[in-house]
């Protein structure tokens, strides 16, 4: 591998108008399977590049493919590079290859490898609040073949990005649309593992959204139409009553590590926090009757986001008067100073690949 250019980009992009997903950094990981070969080969921290795929690869026909998002945040010492819950994306990056018949690599090796990645790159680590370095850990099927089978050759690759806030209204709230049209998954499905069906089958209904100006779409279950699941990029969780609630998982959807934290951490800050199945009408009817105080959804890339109405059968509700609410905020507050060393961090949730 060549020289590591150190120039920091500071003067290509301002760290304000980050955005999401649009900004590579210069190196990536690469690592190859090959059945014949033995398995897993040597992986190799290369410049970023593009990818020559001959048409038939298999990843491009019948989508064989698992990814990941989490997230490297700078921290209060200049030598800090704060990642959190690591092992909760690469364990499920492990479960979603198994779902997906392609072969993981060793946990350990992704992690050590992931974080020389990110070491290299650390200059591109955004330090203003609410900006981090987001880690997009990626397999595909490779092999060049038409017949439905799971593919022989693997590349997992790892890319990074700096970014800011993923939607374009920031921490304030955003609009829901809840769809009975469409089905994301049912049980039995791909709804639990992080691969690229899943968003796919998302799209559709997303773009109608968009077009009646919602920013995302909320799922119901594929069997009842009833049951609320996910929102397209985060987990959902509703404040009735002075409890919060948040859909249980039930193989449908995914276990978000952001799901997970909230859960751990409303109950630190003293919220009951319930997981079961909630109903939509049960949502509506606590709108109509003033017990729904809060909705939020989260998630790696959306972290906390406050919902300010959601859209049922042509009737709109609005929640907490169209403003964040006080949990959401507090919440948002908590996990974005965990997050970047600001606050303790009693799960020992942080873990520092910087020194
Ligand atoms: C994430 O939160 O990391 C996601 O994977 C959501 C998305 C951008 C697909």
């Amino acid at each position: 591998m060549g020289k590591v250019p150190r120039n920091r980009p500071g003067s290509q992009y301002d760290e304000d108008q980050l955005g999401f997903g649009d900004i590579f950094t210069e190196h990536m990981l690469q690592m190859v399977y090959s059945e014949e070969d033995g398995g897993w080969q040597t992986p190799e921290i290369t410049p970023l590049q593009n990818l020559v795929l001959h048409p038939a690869t298999m990843v491009l026909h019948y989508g064989q493919q698992v990814f990941e998002g989490l997230k490297a945040f700078a921290g209060p010492d200049e030598d800090d590079i704060l990642l959190f819950r690591p092992d909760m994306n690469i364990a499920r990056f492990t479960k979603s290859c198994d779902r997906l018949c392609i072969p993981a690599p060793d946990q350990g090796l992704f992690m050590e490898q992931m974080s020389k990645l990110i070491r290299l790159e650390r200059d591109w680590i955004p330090k203003q609040h609410g900006t981090s370095l987001y880690v997009r850990p990626t397999i595909i099927a490779t092999d060049t073949h038409l017949g439905v089978r799971p593919s022989r050759k693997y590349l997992f690759y790892i890319i990074l990005s700096p970014v800011g806030a993923y939607y374009p209204e920031g921490f304030e709230p955003v609009r829901i649309m809840v769809t009975d049209k469409y089905i994301r998954a049912c049980r039995g499905g791909l709804g639990e593992a992080k691969t690229m069906a899943n968003y796919a089958a998302s799209l559709l209904a997303a773009e109608e959204a968009h077009c009646a100006g919602f920013t995302q779409v909320l799922w119901l279950n594929a069997v009842d139409k009833l049951s609320i699941e996910e929102v397209g990029t985060m987990n959902i969780f509703f404040k009735m009553n002075n409890e919060i609630v948040t859909p249980a998982l039930e193989g449908t959807i995914l276990p978000g590590v952001t799901r997970d934290s909230v859960i751990h951490f409303a109950r630190e800050l003293g919220h009951p926090v319930v997981e079961r199945q909630v109903s939509i009408e049960e949502i509506v009817k606590a709108a109509e009757n003033g017990a729904l105080q809060e909705i939020f959804g989260s998630g790696t890339a959306a972290v906390i986001s406050p919902v300010s109405h959601f859209r049922y059968k042509d009737h709109d509700h609005m929640v907490a008067d169209g403003k964040t609410g006080p949990v959401a905020r507090q919440l948002f507050d908590e996990l974005t100073a965990m997050q970047t060393g600001r606050r303790s961090d009693p799960f020992g949730w942080v873990v520092n690949i910087g020194k």
